[in-house]
């Protein structure tokens, strides 16, 4: 039986999964591959630590170098976290030829060109299957299932942590607050939850994920990016009223090249994460709790959807070992690089945020006022801004702020921003505007 020897960084949540998975299913994996996985060496931090999983203690180092030096070594799966540590271990591989497997989203949206670029000098792989949505084979659909085809949009949920709380606030009427806290009790958010609730992690994985669809080349400072901390039950109470539901949802969409570009010019992709509200009766409603799920449309297939479970020792480990699979079986068949590394030039550009075009919520704060309506009303004209639908609460206690809601249809989010600077500035607008956009997935 030919062996392929892994050397693994990080024993934590998918460390684990991945030793538990290679273990407990070793002998489906010698028949499928035709050859034996050998962990040759695993790295932590802290090698008395006490483990999920057990381990030959001989295997443990807190020498990543082990893995680096070790000849034996084929692949080095990186599941330390982080970016900084994490590169210069991924460039050490890389550099003594050996392939990368890696699940680390942050790793590849700072540093993913560096990454690339060398994996393609060395001639070596590097597979990122758990990078995004932990157990869903999005990388794997988008960079060989699709490869046939012509993607125009993608909208996922890609962040269980937000999913679990707004799903929370959607059905029990929770406060943002209370919402998160019950996520923390159950594990589903961090101690620090920032990273999540500001979309910053969705943010990340849209890089990555823009990349192999639209060949777009992305950092998370360049995606529009807002988060869910000011939503509050009152919103998701409106939404319904309208027939729809409210989710944070990483969006790319093509938009064809700039208006009044050349000839030849190459096509724009609007890159944004923020809450949404969609249709109550899409699929991406239906994605309750810490799940995630990608609506892709492309021009051959049409609508598609993955989901399942976006983190988790088994999940992840699970697309973990599925790269190791696929990684082994190029070095047996001598093929590295069968499935090409996103190309090194960018094939789209970022269309600029102020032209982003989609139908807008705004609940407005304001005073019960004769007129208030009607100057609202005409500001948002006066911006190119027409209206789709209007309702207004009456008004309960003497001089209390009452909201007004307005849908918009389509419309260019500078325009809207324009109209919103205004409006807030009104002595009759009472609270700053709450603007939440419409998508149709
Ligand atoms: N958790 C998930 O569900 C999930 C889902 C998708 C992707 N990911 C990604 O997977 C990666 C790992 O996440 P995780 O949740 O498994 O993290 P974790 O539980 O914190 O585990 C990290 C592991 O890395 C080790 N480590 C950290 N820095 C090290 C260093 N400099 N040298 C050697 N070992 C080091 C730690 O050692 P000690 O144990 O000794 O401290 C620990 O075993 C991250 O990039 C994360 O974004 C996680």
């Amino acid at each position: 039986m030919r062996e392929v020897g892994i050397g693994i960084a990080g024993f934590g949540i998918v460390g684990g999964g991945v030793l538990s998975i290679l273990r407990s299913h070793a002998d489906d994996i010698e028949a499928r591959l035709g050859a034996r996985i050998a962990v040759r060496r695993v790295a932590v931090r802290d090698a008395g630590k006490e483990r999920a999983v057990g381990l030959d203690p001989a295997l443990l180092t807190t020498r990543v170098e082990d893995l680096l030096e070790d000849p034996e070594i084929a692949v080095v799966v990186e599941l330390m976290g982080g970016v900084d540590s994490a590169f210069d271990l991924v460039r050490g591989a890389l550099e003594r030829g050996k392939h990368v497997v890696t699940a680390n989203k942050a790793l590849l949206a700072a540093r993913g060109e560096d990454i690339f670029r060398l994996a393609r000098q060395q001639g070596v792989d590097v597979y990122y299957e758990a990078a995004v949505c932990g157990g869903v084979p999005i990388i794997r659909t988008l960079r060989e299932a699709l490869a046939s085809d012509r993607i125009n949009s993608l909208h996922g949920i890609v962040n269980g942590t937000t999913n679990f709380i707004l799903t929370a606030m959607d059905e029990q009427g929770a406060r943002f607050e209370d919402a998160l806290r019950e996520a923390q009790r159950l594990g589903y958010a961090e101690a620090d939850p920032t990273l999540d609730v500001s979309g910053g992690d969705a943010a990340q994985k849209l890089c990555v994920l823009a990349q192999l669809a639209f060949g777009a080349r992305l950092k998370p400072e360049d995606v529009l990016t807002e988060g869910i901390t000011a939503l509050s039950p009152e919103d998701f109470r409106w939404g319904r009223e309208f027939g729809y539901a409210l989710k944070l949802l990483a969006i790319a969409r093509r938009t064809g090249p700039a208006e009044g570009a050349a000839a030849g010019a190459p096509d724009q992709i609007e890159a944004r994460v923020h809450p949404a509200f969609i249709p109550a009766g899409s699929l991406l409603a239906g994605v309750r709790g810490a799940m995630n799920a990608v609506v892709l449309r492309s021009e051959a297939l049409g609508p598609s959807m993955l989901y399942g479970q976006g983190a988790g020792a088994m999940p992840t480990g699970s697309a973990v070992v599925s790269d190791i699979i696929d990684l082994t079986r190029n070095i047996l068949a001598g093929s590295p690089g069968r499935v090409p590394l996103p190309p090194d030039r960018p094939l789209v550009e970022l269309r600029p945020h102020e032209e982003v075009r989609c139908a807008y919520y705004l609940r407005f704060s304001v005073k019960d006022a004769p007129g208030v309506l009607a100057r609202t009303a005409s500001k948002l004209a006066e911006h190119r801004i027409s209206i789709a639908a209007v309702q207004q609460r009456e008004q309960n206690d003497q001089g209390q702020p009452v909201p007004l809601v307005i849908v918009t249809h389509q419309a260019r989010e500078a325009d809207l921003r324009g109209a919103i600077d205004e409006i807030d500035r009104y002595p009759t607008t009472l609270a700053p505007t709450r603007l939440i956009r419409i998508e149709s997935v």
